[in-house]
């Protein structure tokens, strides 16, 4: 078993251990990826200034999110198909969050069904992202299903009312679960741990959807779901729509603009967050570490701005702390863990960046991070 010490670690191990089609799915973005590199490479760009002999002890990373408290301020992303990194996926990462101490966000295109994730988790409240499907009736029942669950949080997604391409998973013919073909069935044959936990599980097919979904050609495809049921015609007035169904809290996500962020800002939304899909949909957007400092700007002061994007490591958490965003969300970093080690690998990506968070909190001169700022950063 390798010594794991950082995300790339689990990257690298779950690359061994996913079916390519799934992992590839993961690792990738839209077009040339120009998006997705930025979004990581952009927070190297950031120095920090080191600090010495101040007082680094009894240090706390926890804060809120939305009014909820966090053990950091950082919560699992909405991520389609994490039952397909490891069997029952969404499950065994819903209780990593749950035992860590952060929020986990359910994808409406999820495998583990949300009456999956609140039996799995002992109805440990989570949260649930939601997509603007063109059946506003289905929108309504799943809206339904997830206050049923005990849902206090639902996070809206805006950015993907069509779909960016990502040319991997055209080349490997994306589908949950996969079809038998030979090129499959060889890979698969590589992946024995995969197959083994995939046979002990009846979850292999979009949870939310099967059964209470209609009109859909073939409920295997992810791309074909998003291109027949997602609504090109999305605007402000059906947000304002969504608010008035849902009683709980609301957070827009892929806001990247601040022209963007002021219409959010008036939307009644508790929150927003600053993302471009993981670098999924428009390839040569801005990385999201770039977009925030001007958003901040532009509504920091009067709703709470997260964001996503690039986040490997807990000095990615706080960079984007220092530059004002209140709350970030990993995708890829806790996938890769799920996808190496189930359970086991999303609670240790957790604990890596907890720790990478907390160390880099200290040597930049600070023990609570309410406390830190843009002080800690150079300016570049
Ligand atoms: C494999 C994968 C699937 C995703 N599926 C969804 C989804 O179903 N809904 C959603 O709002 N965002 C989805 N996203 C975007 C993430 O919520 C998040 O914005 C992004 O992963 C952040 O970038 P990072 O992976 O670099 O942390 C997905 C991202 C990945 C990598």
């Amino acid at each position: 078993m390798p010594v794991i010490t950082c995300v790339e670690d689990l990257r690298v191990l779950a690359k061994q251990r996913v079916p390519r089609m799934f992992y590839e799915y993961t690792d990738s973005g839209s077009w040339t990826e120009s998006t997705y590199r930025a979004n990581e490479a952009d927070f190297q760009g950031i120095k920090l200034r080191q600090r010495v002999a101040v007082n680094m002890d009894d240090r706390s990373t926890a804060t809120t999110m939305v009014g909820e408290a966090v053990r950091m301020p950082v919560a699992l992303a909405p991520t389609g198909l994490a039952g397909m990194q490891h069997a029952d996926g969404e499950i065994l990462a819903a209780r990593a969050a749950k035992a860590f101490g952060i929020p986990f966000t359910l994808s409406t295109m999820s495998i583990c069904s949300i009456e999956d994730v609140a039996q799995g988790t002992g109805h440990h409240p989570f949260w649930f992202q939601l997509y603007m499907m063109r059946d506003r009736d289905f929108m309504v029942r799943l809206m339904g299903r997830a206050r049923d669950a005990g849902c206090p949080v639902l996070v809206l997604t805006l950015d993907l009312q069509v779909i960016g391409q990502r040319h991997k998973d055209i080349k490997n013919g994306l589908t949950a679960p996969p079809k038998p073909t030979l090129a499959n069935l060889l890979n698969l044959m590589t992946k024995p741990r995969w197959c083994l936990g995939m046979a002990q599980t009846r979850r292999h097919g979009f949870g939310n959807l099967i059964g209470h979904a209609k009109g859909v050609s073939d409920m295997s495809s992810l791309g074909a779901w998003t291109r027949e049921q997602f609504d090109p015609t999305l605007s402000w007035a059906d947000i304002d729509w969504v608010r008035r169904q849902w009683p709980g809290k609301l957070i827009l996500k892929g806001i990247q603009d601040v022209a963007d962020a002021r219409l959010a800002l008036n939307s009644g939304a508790d929150a927003m967050i600053v993302s471009n899909h993981g670098g999924r949909q428009l390839d040569g957007a801005e990385s999201s570490i770039r977009a925030l400092p001007a958003i901040v700007d532009a509504v920091g002061d009067r709703i709470e701005v997260h964001m996503d994007g690039g986040i490997r490591s807990g000095q990615d958490v706080l960079k984007a702390w220092a530059l004002g965003a209140r709350g970030t969300y990993i995708g890829r970093a806790f996938l890769y863990g799920l996808g190496a080690m189930g359970e086991t690998g999303v609670r240790k990506a957790l604990e890596l960046i907890h720790n990478e968070l907390d160390i880099t909190m200290a040597f930049t001169g600070h023990t609570q991070i309410g406390q830190v700022d843009k002080g800690i950063l150079i300016a570049p």
